[in-house]
């Protein structure tokens, strides 16, 4: 049997059509007063909280780009009733990781201030890994893929063509997912 973690609130809030939990809209509202608009949006999110919930038993997820915490967040609470599991988060820029560090963060939650890649080569090996920052992704992407355990999970975020896109983006996206990105 999987311990429970005592008094986890997750009352859910619905912001933009969505219903967000609570650490998820902390994260929301964190975010927005800091200006930052690289979040994971809501349907992201959910995939992230299911492949988490999957992760088996004493397993580990990291999450490379943190952000002000909503994929962190998200992953959180697909781990609900849970104490088995580490999850790692890495940010590059301190200002933005200490956005995220301001929420009261579980104890199996460690946050990082690095570059991704390097911290992905000295951290072991992970069952779930969330690239959604340049390194890991764009560059890295074989140390990351090295830090998969068997049947882990990868889930790679950005990689479709956005009315966001920038130049370097397409161009990145674009060998990674060997496609097209031309919008329609
Ligand atoms: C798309 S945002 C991450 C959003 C976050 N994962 C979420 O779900 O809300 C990408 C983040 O990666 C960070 N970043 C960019 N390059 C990085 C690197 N080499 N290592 C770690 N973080 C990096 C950026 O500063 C940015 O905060």
């Amino acid at each position: 049997m999987r311990p429970v973690r005592a008094g986890s609130s997750d009352a859910g809030m619905a912001v933009t059509g969505h219903l967000l939990p609570e650490p998820v809209r902390l994260a929301a509202e964190r975010a927005a007063q800091a200006g930052f608009t690289m979040s994971c949006d809501p349907d992201t999110g959910k995939l992230l909280a299911v492949l988490a919930a999957a992760v088996p038993p004493n397993g580990r997820v990291l999450e490379l780009g943190t952000g002000t915490g909503a994929g962190t967040a998200w992953i959180t609470h697909g781990l609900q009733g849970r104490e088995d599991v580490d999850v790692v988060t890495v940010e590059i820029d301190a200002a933005t990781a200490a956005v995220a560090a301001r929420y009261p963060w579980p104890s199996w939650v460690t946050l990082l201030i690095g570059d991704a890649v390097e911290v992905t080569r000295r951290s072991g090996s992970f069952d779930l890994i969330f690239a959604d920052a340049q390194g890991g992704k764009w560059e890295g992407l074989d140390t990351t893929i090295a830090a998969l355990r068997p049947g882990g999970h990868l889930l790679v975020d950005d990689m479709t063509p956005r009315e966001f896109m920038d130049a370097r983006h397409e161009r990145k996206t674009s060998q990674r997912c060997g496609c097209s990105s031309r919008r329609t």
